[in-house]
C-alpha cells in the first residue's frame, strides 16, 4: 500500500517516516522527464527520484561520473512540473558535495530552489557523514545510498553485489548505522545480500530502500526504464521487467516507416478536410 494513502496534497518525509513505521511497503522510481512523472505519480509511487542514472538512460554517457549539475536541475524541473503526490528527490551528482562543505550545502540548495525537490541523495558512508550533517542543519533532508555506489563503483571492484563476506557487510551496516546518526530520512542499498539487507533493516530505524537487495528491505526501488523494458544497453540482474516496451516501440516506428514509404499513412482519417471546396487553388495561383 501507497505512503499515506488518501492524503491530499504531496507527501512529505514525515508521512515516508510514518507509512514505513505503520509497516508499509514504500517505492520508489526514477523520472527524468515530465511525462514519465506523471505516469508513476498517476500509478500512486511514494517517492519520485531523478536518479543522476539520466547520465545513461537518457543522456547517452557510458556511466554517471560526467552528468553535472546543471543537467540534474533542467531534469528536476520538468520532472518536478510533471509529478502532484509523490515526494521528489534529487541525485547530487558526483563532485557536486565531495569537495567540501560549502560545495554540498549549497548544491543540496540548488535542488530545493531551482529543481523543485523536497530532498537530496548521495552516495558514500564515513566520508560523507559530515556534508549529511551540514545539509541537514540547513534543513534540506538527504537520503543516504550505500552498498553498490555507482559514482564510485570502480574503487568497488566494478559493479558487483556487495558486503558477501562478513567484514564488508560488517562495514557496510556500520555506514548505515552512522548515516542514521548523521539525519539521513532513508537509505538506498544497492546489490547486496538479502541477508545484510535484512539485518541493515531490522537495525536502523530510518526505512531501507533496497535495490538488488532482496524482499527484507522497508521499500524498493528501480529505474522505471528497466521496469517497463526501455533500456537495452544492459539489464541488471535484480531487474524485474513488467514490461516490454522497446520492442513495442521499436515495431511500431517501424510500421510508421513501411506505411510512410508505401503512401498508407496518413490515411483519409489523418487528413483535415477544407471548409469549401478549393478546387480552383492552383488555377487562381497561375
Ligand atoms: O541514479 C539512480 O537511478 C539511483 C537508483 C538506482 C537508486 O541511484
Amino acid at each position: 500500500m501507497a505512503a499515506a494513502k488518501g492524503k491530499k496534497g504531496k507527501l512529505t518525509v514525515a508521512d515516508i517516516a510514518a507509512a514505513a513505521a505503520d509497516g508499509r511497503k514504500l517505492t520508489m522510481l526514477t523520472a527524468y522527464d515530465a511525462g514519465f512523472a506523471a505516469l508513476v505519480d498517476a500509478c500512486g509511487v511514494d517517492m519520485i527520484l531523478v536518479g543522476d542514472s539520466l547520465g545513461m538512460v537518457v543522456l547517452g554517457y557510458d556511466s554517471t561520473v560526467p552528468v553535472s549539475m546543471e543537467e540534474m536541475l533542467h531534469h528536476c524541473r520538468a520532472v518536478n512540473r510533471g509529478r502532484s503526490r509523490a515526494l521528489l528527490v534529487g541525485d547530487m551528482p558526483f563532485m557536486s558535495y565531495q569537495t567540501g562543505m560549502r560545495d554540498a550545502v549549497v548544491n543540496a540548495g540548488r535542488f530545493m530552489k531551482e529543481g523543485g525537490c523536497d530532498a537530496v541523495k548521495l552516495e558514500g558512508g564515513m566520508e560523507v557523514c559530515d556534508a549529511v550533517r551540514a545539509i541537514v542543519r540547513a534543513g534540506i533532508p538527504v537520503m543516504g545510498h550505500i552498498g553498490l555506489t555507482p559514482q564510485t563503483a570502480g574503487n568497488l571492484g566494478g559493479f558487483k553485489v556487495q558486503g558477501r563476506d562478513l567484514a564488508s557487510a560488517k562495514k557496510i551496516l556500520a555506514e548505515a548505522r552512522a548515516l542514521e546518526e548523521a539525519g539521513v530520512f532513508a537509505l538506498v542499498l544497492e546489490c547486496v545480500p538479502g541477508e545484510l539487507a535484512r539485518a541493515v533493516s531490522e537495525r536502523t530505524s530510518v526505512p531501507v530502500i533496497g535495490i538488488g537487495a532482496g524482499a527484507h528491505c522497508d521499500g524498493q526501488v528501480l529505474v522505471t526504464h528497466d521496469l517497463v523494458g526501455l533500456f537495452e544497453r544492459f539489464a541488471p540482474s535484480f531487474v524485474k521487467k513488467y514490461a516490454e516496451l522497446a520492442p513495442a516501440m521499436k515495431e511500431a516506428v517501424s510500421c510508421f516507416i513501411k506505411e510512410v514509404g508505401e503512401g498508407a499513412f496518413p490515411g483519409e482519417e489523418h487528413t483535415f478536410s477544407s471548409g469549401e471546396p478549393l478546387a480552383g487553388l492552383l488555377d487562381e495561383e497561375e
